[in-house]
């Protein structure tokens, strides 16, 4: 019966529609993604692409530079300044679809709140926000397309003739291409030297092993709790987050706030910023980032606030302080600045760990920068 199936959708199904699974339909897909990628054209001035902000050459960050650093980026105008921090592109493919779990735990989607299901979803979002490529509709992006040199004949190449008659199903594809892009290896590599460690092709550093041990081990860090997907044993083709949402206390980012503007009272409520999502006990949780390529990434959590990763692990340390050093940030002697969401904040994993000391932090600092991807390893600050 299923043989007879398979004949019969084979004949009967258009030829288009089979094309989807043929490889060069794929590597033309892809073709048509990186051109999408690197266009400016389809920003508002002409100013901007995805690449901009995510720099395949810089880990897929934003590269560029604002007022306020790397904290956030600016859009086509060159004026506009965002509020979050724009993440690595690198293995966001592997990301689930943004669902709920048995447990009831929001798991996966794109951006910091998940407010994009998936890949497709997300890649037709920053062309019409009004702060990044800032074209004002979905007709406009696709009369743009239409206007260039060879997007024309790249669409009816791949869907037909008639594919720029029904501007929806345009835009759509535009960002299935952009999507096939993104999962292409090129974006998820697997070799940086932690991948290669498993492949028995690298010897971590002594530095290196303790810094290894200490992540994966509860009983000396909480990290692995939000940052780990698979058991140990597994841990080929590991992602470092478990892409569920949590409030880990991050402060305001203040001089962000008066760059961009959005001033002292405004909050980012995070996950319950979401359209899925209406429960107030989901305000202040971020999606879990992945780990691979933090080295690169700077400055961190999902606005920017803290400039290197050793701050980062002196932050979540604080925790687990005991005394009046918790609430001071040892680089600057500053204190650490109240959370901007006081809510929801996951106190019992935070405080689950011991106090780490000065070699352990750079031994965390140090596993950190082995998950860089080998052609970055050379530019890691
Ligand atoms: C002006 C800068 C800017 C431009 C241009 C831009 N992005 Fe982004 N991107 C961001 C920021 C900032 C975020 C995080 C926003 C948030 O979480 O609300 C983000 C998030 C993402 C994510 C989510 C990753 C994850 O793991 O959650 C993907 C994927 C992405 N961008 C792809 C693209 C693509 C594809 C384009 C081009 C169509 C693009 N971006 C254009 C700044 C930009
Ligand atoms: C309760 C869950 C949880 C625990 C425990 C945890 N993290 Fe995180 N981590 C997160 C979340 C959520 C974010 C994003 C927070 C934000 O943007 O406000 C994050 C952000 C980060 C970032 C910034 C990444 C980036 O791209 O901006 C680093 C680095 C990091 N964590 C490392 C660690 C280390 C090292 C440990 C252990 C010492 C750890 N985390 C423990 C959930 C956790």
């Amino acid at each position: 019966m299923r043989h007879i199936l398979v004949l019969l959708m084979t004949l009967i199904l258009p030829a288009f529609a089979m094309a989807q699974y043929d490889p060069l339909y794929q590597q033309k897909l892809v073709d048509l993604g990186t051109a999408l990628f690197f266009d400016v054209t389809l920003s508002r001035d002409k100013t901007q692409s995805c690449a901009s902000c995510h720099d395949p050459a810089q880990a897929f960050m934003d590269w560029r530079g604002s007022p306020v650093g790397r904290a956030a980026s600016v859009g086509n105008d060159m004026k506009s300044l965002g509020d979050r921090n724009a993440p690595t592109l690198a293995y966001a493919a592997l990301t689930p679809v943004f669902h709920r779990n048995e447990d009831g735990d929001y798991v996966g989607g794109m951006f910091w709140d998940g407010r994009e299901p998936d890949l497709e979803g997300q890649a037709g979002a920053p062309f019409l926000n009004p702060i990044e490529m800032q074209m004002e509709s979905k007709a406009a992006v696709v009369e743009r397309l239409q206007e260039h040199t060879m997007f024309p004949t790249a669409f009816r190449e791949l869907w037909g003739d008639d594919i720029f008659e029904d501007v929806d199903v345009a835009y759509r594809r535009m960002t299935e291409a952009i999507a096939a892009l993104e999962r292409t290896e090129f974006f998820s590599p697997f070799d940086s030297r932690y991948d290669r460690y498993l492949r028995g092709e690298y010897e971590p550093t002594e530095e290196e092993e303790l810094g290894m041990t200490l992540f994966f081990s509860p009983q000396f860090t909480n990290c692995n709790q939000c940052h780990q997907l698979k058991p140990f044993a597994e841990s080929e083709g590991e992602l470092f987050t478990n892409y569920k949402y949590f409030n880990v206390a991050t402060p305001v980012n203040v001089a962000l706030r008066e760059a961009n503007g959005l001033g002292p009272d405004h909050l980012d409520y995070g996950l319950l910023e979401n359209p899925q999502v209406d429960d107030p006990a989901q305000a202040g949780k971020f999606k879990t980032p992945t780990l691979r390529n933090v080295a690169m990434t700077a400055p961190y959590m999902h606005n920017g606030v803290f400039p290197d990763l050793e701050t980062v692990v002196r932050f979540y340390n604080k925790f687990n302080v005991r005394g009046p050093a918790r609430d001071i940030n040892p680089d600057t002697g500053e204190p650490w600045g109240e959370p901007e969401i006081a809510e929801n904040i996951d106190w019992e994993k935070l405080e689950s760990a011991p106090a780490l000391d000065e070699r352990r932090i750079k031994a965390l600092v140090a596993f950190m920068r082995m998950l860089t991807d080998r052609r970055y390893e050379h530019l890691m600050p």
